[in-house]
C-alpha cells in the first residue's frame, strides 16, 4: 500500500503532520473520547425510540450526511501523484526561478491527471483532453503548471469559456450524454465557432485516447514569459514529454475498456507506481525573444495554434518523476486546487486572452469548492515556503496568528513588518502597453484552419484514418440536420475536401462543393497595440 512508500520528498515529509494512523488504535468521537459501541443507537428500551441525546450517533450521522463537496465544474475526473522535478543545468540565462536555476535541488511536486467532460465517476477512456496540472513546491513558493495533454485550446477568448463548456457538458434539459463528445450541442457549438476547427481535429486524433496517463505528452498552451534576474523576459512554451513514449489505445479498445474497467487510467497509474515503475516527463521548452510574438504567421498570443517544433525545437531541461501514490484521495486529490496565477519569481503571464481569463477562474472556483478563502491551507495545497502575512479569518482558518498587529504599516510590533527584497519578491514585469478600451479580437488571430490541415497532413496514415473515422462516428450521432451539414460545409471544407467528402458520406450530407482554399501563413499585423516588454 501506499503507507508503505518512504516519504521521498520534503511536501511529504511535511503532510506527516496531517496524516491519522488509525491502526491498532480504538474508536473514539471527533472530540477524542473513546467509544465502545457503534452498532446500536442510544434508546428507551430495546425497542423504544433513539434518544436526541445521542451524541455518537448525531456526529457519525452529520459526518456522513456532509461527505460530498461539488466536484470541478471542468475536469472533475481525476487521479493524482506525488513526485519530484529537477532541473538538468541552470537555466539562469532565462529566468530567476530557484527550480530551474539549481541542478542540485529537487523540488516536490504533486500532478493531477484528469479527463474535462466527465462527471467525477465518469469512464477513464472516453474520447477527451486529458489535464496534466502539477504544482510545484518551490523555495519561492507555489508555482502550477496547470496544462492539458494537447497543445492547443477550443477558443480564443476566455469569455467564451462558459459558453463552450456548456455545449461540451451534458445538456441541460436531460442531462445527456455523460462524457461524450457525440451530441448535438457541442457541434452546434463547433460549426458555429470556427476557432474550434483546430482543437476539434486535435480532439478527433488518438491523443484524446491515451494509453495510459504515463504515456501522454503534455504542454502548457499558452505562451508564458521566464524572466531573468535582470528583468529581461523571453516568451516561452512548456512542455511535457514522457520518457515512455506517446501510446494511444484503439477506439474499440477505449469503447470496451469504459464498459468492462472505468478505472482503466487511475489503476495504471497507481499499479505502475506501487511497483516501482515511476513514471517520468522531461520538462521541454521552446524559448522565444519576445520581439517575435508575431513573426510565426500567427500570434503567439493565440491559443488555438501551436508553435512548431521544426520551427522552434524544444530543449528538454529536467525531468519529473512520480514515485509516491497519495494515502487518501480526497484529502490529497480531490482537495487540491490548481491555478495559473500561481506564479514564482521568474515566471510571468502574457496578454493570451484566453490565459488573462484563466487567472481570475481558478482562485473563484475554489472558493466555493473548497468552502471558503483558506483553502490555501489545506495540507496538500500549503506551499513549503513560509507564508506570512495579515490576511485573517474566513471559514476554516486553520493557522494561529500570534501577534497583536495585523495590518501593515504598524509601530506596535508583531505582525510581518518587512517587505521582502525586490531582487527576491515577485515583480511584475514592467509591460508597456498603450490601447483604447475595445471589446474585439484582434485580426492576428484570424486564421482558423490553416494550423487545422497543418495537424491532419502531420499524422501518419492510419492516424489519419482514425481521425476520419472518429469524426465520422461522432457526427453522425447529431440529430440535427442542419447542424450536421455545418460541420462539414462550414469547418470541414475548410480543413481538407478529403476529410469532408468522407465525412459528408457518413454522416448523410451532400457532398461538398470545392472551396477556396484558407489563405494560409498570411503575414500577421500587431493590432495588440502593445510593445515588447521594456526592460527593467
Ligand atoms: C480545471 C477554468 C482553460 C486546464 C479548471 C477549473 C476551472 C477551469 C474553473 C476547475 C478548477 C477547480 O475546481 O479546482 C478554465 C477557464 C479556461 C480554462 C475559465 C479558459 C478561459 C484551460 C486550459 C487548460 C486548462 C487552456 C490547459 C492548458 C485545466 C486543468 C484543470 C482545469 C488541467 C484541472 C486541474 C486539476 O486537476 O485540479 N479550469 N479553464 N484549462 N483546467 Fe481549466
Amino acid at each position: 500500500t501506499a503507507a508503505k512508500n518512504p516519504p521521498t520528498s520534503l511536501k511529504s515529509e511535511s503532510l506527516e503532520a496531517f496524516r491519522m494512523h488509525p491502526e491498532g488504535q480504538r474508536l473514539t468521537t471527533d472530540q477524542g473520547i473513546p467509544i465502545s459501541e457503534t452498532d446500536n443507537s442510544l434508546k428507551a428500551g430495546v425497542r423504544g425510540p433513539t434518544l436526541l441525546e445521542d451524541f455518537h450517533f448525531r456526529e457519525k450521522m452529520m459526518r456522513f450526511d456532509h461527505e460530498r463537496i461539488p466536484e470541478r465544474v471542468v475536469h472533475a475526473r481525476g487521479t493524482g501523484a506525488h513526485g519530484y522535478f529537477q532541473v538538468y543545468k541552470s537555466l539562469e540565462k532565462y529566468t530567476q526561478a530557484r527550480f530551474l536555476t539549481d541542478p542540485s535541488l529537487r523540488t516536490p511536486v504533486f500532478v493531477r491527471f484528469s479527463t474535462v467532460g466527465g462527471s467525477r465517476g465518469s469512464a477513464d477512456t472516453v474520447r477527451d483532453v486529458r489535464g496534466f496540472a502539477t504544482k510545484f513546491y518551490t523555495p519561492e513558493g507555489n508555482f502550477d503548471l496547470v496544462g492539458n495533454n494537447m497543445p492547443v485550446f477550443f477558443i480564443q477568448d476566455g469569455i467564451k469559456f462558459p459558453d463552450f463548456v456548456h455545449s461540451v457538458k451534458p445538456e441541460p434539459h436531460n442531462e445527456i450524454p455523460q462524457a461524450s463528445s457525440a451530441h448535438d450541442s457541442l457541434w452546434d457549438f463547433v460549426s458555429l465557432v470556427p476557432e474550434t476547427a483546430h482543437m476539434v481535429m486535435w480532439l478527433m486524433s488518438d491523443r484524446a485516447i491515451p494509453r495510459s496517463l504515463r504515456m501522454m505528452e503534455g504542454f502548457g498552451v499558452h505562451t508564458f514569459r521566464l524572466v531573468n534576474a535582470e528583468g529581461k523576459a523571453t516568451l516561452v512554451k512548456f512542455h511535457w514529454k514522457p520518457l515512455l513514449g506517446m501510446h494511444a489505445l484503439v477506439w474499440d479498445e477505449a469503447q470496451k475498456l469504459s464498459g468492462k474497467d472505468p478505472d482503466f487510467h487511475r489503476r495504471d497509474l497507481w499499479e505502475a507506481i506501487e511497483a516501482g515503475n515511476f513514471p517520468e516527463f522531461e520538462l521541454g521548452l521552446q524559448l522565444i525573444p519576445e520581439e517575435d510574438v508575431l513573426k510565426y504567421g500567427f500570434d503567439l498570443l493565440d491559443a488555438t495554434k501551436v508553435l512548431p517544433e521544426e520551427q522552434v525545437p524544444v530543449q528538454r531541461v529536467g525531468k519529473l518523476t512520480l514515485d509516491r501514490n497519495p494515502d487518501n484521495f480526497f484529502a490529497e486529490t480531490e482537495q487540491v486546487a490548481f491555478c495559473v496565477a500561481n506564479v514564482v519569481p521568474g515566471i510571468d503571464f502574457t496578454n493570451d486572452p484566453l490565459m488573462q481569463a484563466r487567472l481570475f477562474s481558478y482562485l473563484d472556483t475554489q472558493l466555493t469548492r473548497l468552502g471558503g478563502p483558506n483553502f490555501a491551507e489545506i495540507p496538500i495545497n500549503r506551499p513549503l515556503a513560509p507564508v506570512h502575512n495579515h490576511q485573517q479569518d474566513g471559514f476554516m482558518r486553520q493557522a494561529i496568528p500570534t501577534s497583536r498587529a495585523n495590518y501593515h504599516p504598524n509601530s506596535l510590533g508583531g505582525g510581518c513588518p518587512f517587505l521582502a527584497n525586490p531582487k527576491e519578491a515577485f515583480n511584475h514585469l514592467q509591460e508597456r502597453v498603450d490601447g483604447r478600451k475595445i471589446r474585439a479580437r484582434s485580426e492576428s488571430f484570424n486564421d482558423h484552419f490553416s494550423q487545422a490541415t497543418m495537424f491532419f497532413k502531420s499524422l501518419t496514415q492510419p492516424e489519419q484514418e482514425h481521425l476520419i473515422a472518429a469524426l465520422e462516428f461522432e457526427v453522425s450521432k447529431v440529430e440535427r440536420a442542419e447542424i450536421r451539414e455545418r460541420v462539414v460545409n462550414q469547418i470541414l471544407v475548410n480543413i481538407d475536401m478529403g476529410i469532408a467528402t468522407r465525412v459528408a458520406r457518413a454522416v448523410g450530407v451532400a457532398p461538398p462543393k470545392p472551396v477556396k482554399p484558407p489563405k494560409a501563413g498570411k503575414k500577421v499585423k500587431n493590432t495588440v497595440e502593445s510593445s515588447p516588454a521594456l526592460s527593467m
